[in-house]
């Protein structure tokens, strides 16, 4: 890569529906973020862009679902996914969203571009259609066996248990996902890209790229070349959430999902660059390089290059380094079944231990297969590697200089052979691990980082300062000056993959600021006569207590969400009716529409949770014992029914200035009670 290119990276857009796991981050997130911040180290004119994927029908099942508007359900998601990435180092420079006025105008422009240069094609097909829900079923809001490997229940555009992309058309034995009906077929007209017509350009395109993956050309050539070829597809929905279709005579229709989402990088650099976006995107300069999940290869290395060839002013993508899926414990991850580790959830069980998870999720990340991530395989490589190798060498470079030399680097003398030979395998370290980047091998690159560790321990044992000391203090010296410049190295390669952790060597050896990766290949980092900083704790054991806790809240989350959706029967236990009340006894509740605009648990009570909730006439604390059905996070932005008038009352130290109403099944398990077609805060109920 030469070094005057603009560098566009993109991580995909996830969409904002749930919260964020480690399927995400080991997916695209990690090696997006390790990526960037290595070619940010090597001075190259890079940006980085992601943001969420507002529209498609997710969002909408979701909404349906809860009772809510589909901007509701994107708004709560929104903020919390970018915190997440935040916390976890994932350094965007642009966090967008597709729902912003600058994407749907960039996206709408795409779309008429396209049309003006006859690019896509209004056609009229037969489309199934909810008789009961009066609403055309795109989408996902079609289930059915899938033709190809017969799972029960595969989507209307893509089987996740193989992983073909189908139309609903494709389905045997559909149903709708809105109201269980048998679909019928309708007549509707929408816009289709041609991608029959367009095979050809596409394979010059992909035979032109260099150095892909594997598994990426190998599921492009095998669409290609398909029996059937490439189909035309439909870019637009009859739907009535997404980018309005820029056409007249086309109201209740919408973009599809898969055209505007990844337009929305491009929107991404618009807003972060708005003068000079078109550099990383049009002309000879722009490297452009999408970071994606092996379920997301079609649209980025077919469809979306299928768009800008006909658009024809944008350059195309120069790599998409697809990674295949994260298992969890044997399990395919799944938000729906709640078999995954949220980031959330992770930051509260091991907060301020983020750079854990980037390094076991690096170290097992999902390159070229499918990858398992366990409880055991995280401890093993918490405490063999992290607190064992580095941690521990760290620290006895710490101590004992700070014991010896009052924390001051010693002038070396004259070098033994033991001396040379690690700095010289030392400074090679840094041009191996940039091959590996190079080549998207992250799991290489990170064990190469480690090599580091492990040479600095090694080097410790055979010198053993500590017993030199007391005939040789200058020998001893001179061993924990070479084991500085050790660290110091560790203190550059770690940088990409464990910024916390670096940044805390680098306040150790006194450094200020992210040092250039061609640090890494000399042999002098951290000069003789520095005054090392205070030693700081890198890593600490992970005890086996704590990740069968983390096994068990898998299981038990996992049940309560399988029990959550069995089938309600009639033998479900039912509550007795209670004793009459008056109309007056009625008419004296004040019941209201609340938002809930803080949740966090309440100290020492695992049942209680403490809400600050808009009332409309307020903001006021309500305590709720619901703490073992929601979590704090996932009620932010909540609507819900509040009993005004209840009298304050103290809950575990806390005011409580009222009541969250819910429904309780027989079985126990709790519903919210939240008001259908976006009622405001303070509206009045009965
Ligand atoms: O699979 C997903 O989560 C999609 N929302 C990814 C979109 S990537 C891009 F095209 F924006
Ligand atoms: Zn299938």
């Amino acid at each position: 890569m030469s070094s005057n290119k603009k560098i566009m990276v993109t991580a995909a857009l996830p969409y904002a529906n749930g919260p964020v796991h480690i399927g995400h981050l080991a997916g695209c997130y990690l090696p997006s973020d390790i990526y960037v911040r290595y070619l940010r180290m090597r001075g190259r004119d890079v940006k980085f862009v992601c943001g969420s994927d507002e529209h498609g029908v997710p969002i909408t099942i979701k909404a349906k679902k809860e009772g809510i508007t589909p901007q509701d359900v994107v708004d709560r998601y929104h903020g919390m996914m970018k915190g997440a990435f935040e916390e976890f180092g994932i350094d965007f420079d642009h966090y967008s969203r597709t729902s912003s006025p600058q994407h749907h105008k960039n996206a709408q422009e795409f779309f008429t571009n396209l049309m003006e240069k006859d690019a896509l094609v209004a056609k009229e097909t037969q489309q199934y259609f909810d008789p009961e829900a009066s609403q055309f079923l795109a989408d996902r809001y079609i289930t059915g066996e899938c033709p190809k490997c017969h799972a029960a229940d595969a989507y209307g555009d893509q089987c996740e248990s193989c992983g073909t992309s189908l139309s609903p058309t494709d389905l045997i034995a559909p149903k709708s996902t809105l109201s269980g009906a048998i679909p019928e077929l309708r007549n509707t007209t929408n816009w289709f890209l041609p991608l029959d017509e367009l095979s050809d350009e596409l394979r010059a395109f992909l035979e032109s790229r260099e150095g892909w993956k594997p598994n990426v050309m190998g599921q492009c050539m095998s669409w290609l070349n398909a029996g059937d070829g490439l189909q035309p597809r439909a870019m637009t929905r009859d739907l009535d959430w997404g980018v309005p279709v820029p056409v007249a005579d086309a109201e209740g229709k919408v973009m599809y999902v898969w055209f505007d989402a990844p337009i929305g990088y491009i929107s991404a650099t618009q807003e972060l660059l708005p003068d000079t976006w078109e550099a990383y995107w049009k002309g000879d300069d722009a490297e452009i390089i999408h970071f994606i999940g092996k379920d997301n290869i079609v649209f980025h290395c077919i469809i979306f290059p299928a768009m800008l060839q006909q658009h024809g002013e944008y350059a195309m993508p120069t790599a998409v380094p697809a990674n295949e899926f994260l298992n969890l414990e044997g399990r395919k991850l799944s938000t729906s079944k709640n078999w995954a580790v949220w980031l959330h959830e992770y930051l509260e069980d091991f907060p301020g231990q983020q750079d854990v998870l980037r390094y076991a999720l690096t170290a097992t990340m999902p390159e070229t297969k499918d990858n398992d991530f366990t409880w055991a395989d995280f401890q093993t490589r918490n405490n063999s590697e992290l607190v064992a190798g580095l941690g521990n060498f760290v620290n006895r470079v710490m101590v004992l200089t700070h014991k010896y030399y009052d924390g001051v680097v010693q002038e070396p003398g004259v070098l033994t052979d033991a001396d040379r030979e690690a700095l010289a395998t030392m400074t090679q370290c840094g041009r191996r691990i940039a091959k590996s980047l190079d080549a998207f091998k992250f799991r290489d690159a990170l064990n190469e980082a480690m090599n580091v560790a492990r040479l600095g321990n090694k080097y410790l044992q055979e010198q053993e300062p500590w017993k030199v000391y007391k005939q040789d203090p200058a020998r001893a010296g001179a061993a924990l000056y070479v084991a500085t410049q050790i660290m110091g190295i560790a203190s550059i390669v770690f940088e990409p993959f464990l910024p916390t952790t670096a940044s805390k060597l680098r306040g150790m050896l006194n450094q200020s600021g992210v040092p250039t990766w061609e640090q890494s290949n000399e042999e002098i980092v951290v000069p003789a006569g520095t005054q090392l900083g205070e030693s700081a704790l890198l890593f600490s054991k992970i005890e086996d207590e704590q990740v069968e806790a983390q096994r068990e809240k898998l299981q038990a989350s996992a049940a309560a969400n399988e029990a959550a959706k069995a089938p309600s029967t009639t033998e479900k236990k039912q509550m007795p009716q209670k004793e009459d009340i008056s109309f007056d006894q009625f008419m004296s509740m004040d019941l209201r529409v609340g938002t809930i605009l803080e949740a966090e648990r309440v100290p020492k009570a695992d049942r209680l949770l403490k809400f600050l909730v808009d009332t409309g006439l307020d903001q006021r604390t309500i305590v709720s014992g619901i703490a073992e059905h929601f979590s704090p996070e996932e009620m932010v932005g909540k609507k819900v029914t509040v009993l005004m008038n209840l009298p304050p009352r103290k809950i575990r130290g806390v005011e409580s200035q009222g009541m969250l109403l819910m429904a309780e099944d027989g079985d126990g398990s709790l519903r919210l009670m939240t008001p259908e077609n976006g009622a405001d805060s303070g509206a009045v109920i009965g």
